[in-house]
């Protein structure tokens, strides 16, 4: 059977990394995992969202995957370490890849950061700049509002550029010439998010270089599906599994099946 590239997320926004491995790497089998019964995981404490990484990756594992993505940087934020530590395949998360976009993209050295409570309060964003470019100056500012206004499938509209707006108003008047959407739900949002920041700001999403990632390290290892197979991708859900279901075929275009999950386990909410 084909071994899958795991990914997980507290709940949609992961399909935002799923959509670019589906177009950078159309051979791999996903196998997808969106925690929606817990989302959001941005205003939980660090020990909690551990231990919900912790849960999905130890359910995840029973498929044995080749590699394991935590495309959400929340849990990357906290938990990475810990993932790397328990499991023995590759562990790649969001932010380091989002950073080195950053890095890349910036020319006046200064870079905006938007992403969850839990993200921001890390400044994980800011260390993985500064390991990088030590000198860049860095705004960070958290959206609580924004995943999950996506995760009820709200992406346009004037609700959407309202929510959009006020929540990036402390960002208004900054020198910066790139945003660094550091939550996975917001790729979503981009046409709105770009109205608002104008066209001098350049968004970054980390799911392009998250997908160029996987690629090398797979490669790497000599471990890349076969071309010529058409992989059956699965998805799994914890919560109302019909809205994730719409929200997914939208976004990623194509029909899918989802498998809800039960957690067998107390649930912390
Ligand atoms: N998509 C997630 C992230 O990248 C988490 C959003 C949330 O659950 O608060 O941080």
């Amino acid at each position: 059977m084909q071994q899958a590239i795991a990914i997980l997320d507290s709940g949609v926004g992961g399909l935002t990394v799923v959509k670019e491995v589906m177009r950078q790497l159309p051979q791999e089998k996903v196998i997808y995992f969106g925690d929606t019964a817990r989302s959001p995981y941005g205003p939980r404490p660090a020990d909690e969202v551990r231990t919900f990484t912790k849960q999905i990756v130890d359910y995840l594992i029973q498929f044995n995957p080749k590699m394991i993505v935590i495309a959400c940087n929340t849990a990357t934020a906290v938990a990475i370490d810990e993932i790397r530590a328990s499991v023995s395949v590759p562990v790649l998360g969001v932010i380091s890849p989002g950073a080195r976009a950053a890095i890349k993209t910036t020319r006046s050295g200064v870079v905006g950061v938007i992403g969850t409570e839990g993200t921001i309060r890390s400044k994980a964003y800011e260390q993985a700049l500064r390991t990088i470019s030590p000198n860049i100056q860095v705004y960070s500012e958290s959206c609580p509002l924004l995943a999950p206004f996506v995760e009820k499938g709200l992406f346009q509209g004037d609700e959407a550029f309202h929510v959009v707006e006020q929540s990036l108003r402390p960002l208004y008047g900054k020198p910066i010439d790139c945003l660094i959407l550091g939550c996975t739900h917001y790729p979503f949002l981009t046409p709105v998010i770009s109205r608002v920041m104008g066209p001098d700001v350049t968004l970054i999403s980390s799911a392009d270089e998250t997908a160029r990632e996987i690629s090398t390290i797979l490669y790497h290892r000599g471990m890349l599906a076969a071309s010529g197979v058409t992989p059956i991708h699965q998805f799994f859900c914890s919560g109302e599994p019909e809205l994730f279901k719409r929200i997914a075929q939208t976004w990623l275009r194509e029909q899918i099946s989802i498998t809800p999950v039960v957690w067998q386990v107390p649930n912390i909410i």
